[in-house]
């Protein structure tokens, strides 16, 4: 017989199935749990939830794994480009030359932005932060390309759409919020150049395309690639079990990453060593974070899920410091980092707390030194989880168990009572 736990509530017994994961990992099945006893489980933060199975990423927080379809994320930051990783997740498989030629044709092809959409960019209010703009760009793209539907052609059609144009859509708000002229992508780029170009290049100072730069930025990317059910994912996922258009979804999940617990801790930690770099206060900031009256919290530490070592953290520093050396530059923001880095590791509180540098600890120094300015740090995180948020929202359209998101409560408001007449109150 298939295992299960048994439930013993007022006085009766209730079976409820066990699943196991292809790592092995076990779920109690409640998706009759209501149905059969009345009860519903309260999870604050869904940290104990499944909300689904799902084949694309594996993450074991306490062993530092990360997969990607089961290939190590390691071997992809090493070996792979963001254009394969970007493949392999939505696809499920690396794809052979043939099929990655047409990947890449099918990205030039889409990679134009409609010219009425620089009208849009135009009129944001000068100050507004680049992730505000890129969610509601991305959801105004349903409007420009309303024509197609869900059929499976036009379904890969809406992704490299998307994936193409949210690069240049990005690079197209950097150049706009300077005043500057846009920059058109070209079809003899690779993804990452072509990015790299667009956002950099001028008619008064040609980009200089350096490979060991547009390595670092596929590294970047993939590491970013993909997370399983994180915030982000699960709001992509939440809005579109509505069965929105792709577009809406993703525009969701953008405006999820933008929170500076999530993807928005990348800007916060390049802030957080600027500030220790200039004021020296090293130590008063790890006693601010330390503080149980005081809401500070130190940015780039800690996670959810990984709570011995994050994986991508690990590589993201190695790359630090090769892409300075390379490059023959000096950050003493990365002094600091390695600094506090090296005093939070040893202090009983974030021992205690498991709390250790996340990937976005160092991956502001290596934006930094691609020179991506640090408002765009978190439209960069963006483009890395785009084809995440592609693949995870294609496997719930195409899973037969999944169904339009709609958690239940515990209500703890008042009692029935009477609408008292506004001259009673
Ligand atoms: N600094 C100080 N204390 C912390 C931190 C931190 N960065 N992170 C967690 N804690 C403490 C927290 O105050 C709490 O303490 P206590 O139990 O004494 O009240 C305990 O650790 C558990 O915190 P939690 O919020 O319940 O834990 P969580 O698993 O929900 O937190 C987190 C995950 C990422 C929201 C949190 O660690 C955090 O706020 N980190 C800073 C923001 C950050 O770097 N976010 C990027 C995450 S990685 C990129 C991504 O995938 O989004």
């Amino acid at each position: 017989m298939a295992e299960h736990i048994t439930l013993i509530y007022a006085g009766k017994e209730f079976r409820l199935p066990l699943v196991t994961g292809s790592e092995g990992e076990k779920a109690i099945d409640i998706s009759l749990l209501r149905r059969d006893t009345g009860l519903i489980t309260l999870d604050p933060g869904y940290a104990n939830t499944g909300s689904c199975k799902s084949a694309i990423t594996f993450v074991d927080g306490e062993k530092g794994i990360l997969r990607y379809r089961g290939i190590p994320v390691e071997q992809l930051a090493e070996r792979s480009t963001f254009k394969e990783t970007a493949y392999l997740l939505i696809n499920g498989e690396l794809p052979p030359q043939k099929e990655l030629t047409r990947f890449s044709v099918l990205l030039n092809d889409h990679s134009l932005v409609h010219e009425d959409m620089k009208t849009f960019y135009q009129n944001f209010p000068r100050s507004s932060h680049p992730m505000g703009i890129l969610s509601a760009m991305v959801n105004a793209l349903r409007s420009f390309y309303p024509e197609l539907q869900d059929l499976d052609e036009e379904t890969t059609i809406t992704v490299t759409r998307l994936l193409s144009k949210v690069r240049t859509m990005a690079a197209m708000s950097h150049k706009i919020s300077r005043g500057h002229t846009v920059v058109y992508p070209r079809s003899d780029l690779t993804y990452c150049a072509n990015f790299l170009n667009m956002m950099f290049d001028s008619p008064v100072k040609p980009y200089e395309i350096d490979p060991d730069v547009v390595k670092a930025l596929n590294v970047f990317l993939i590491l970013h690639a993909d997370h399983e059910q994180n915030c982000s994912t699960a709001a992509v996922r939440v809005v579109g079990s509505a069965r929105v258009n792709l577009y809406a979804a993703i525009s969701a999940g953008i405006a999820a990453l933008w929170g500076p617990l999530h993807g928005g801790a990348n800007q916060a930690v390049i802030e957080t060593l600027g500030e220790i770099a200039r004021s020296g206060n090293l130590h008063q900031m790890i006693a601010r974070a330390k503080d149980r009256r005081n809401p500070y919290r130190l940015m780039g530490f800690g996670h959810r899920v990984y709570k011995t070592f994050d994986p991508r953290a690990r590589i993201m520093k190695r790359m630090a410091h090769v892409l300075l050396d390379k490059l023959n530059l000096s950050d003493p923001l990365l002094d600091v980092a390695r600094e506090l880095e090296e005093i939070a590791l040893k202090d009983d509180f974030f021992i205690e707390h498991h709390l250790y540098p996340n990937v976005d600890f160092y991956s502001g120094i290596v934006l930094k030194a691609i020179g991506i300015p640090i408002n765009m740090f978190t439209v960069l995180f963006a483009i890395g989880r785009l084809p995440g948020w592609i693949a995870q929202w294609k496997e719930s359209m195409d899973d037969p168990e999944w169904k339009l998101c709609r958690p239940r409560q515990v209500y703890s408001g008042p009692h029935e009572r009477p609408y008292v007449p506004i001259e009673e109150r």
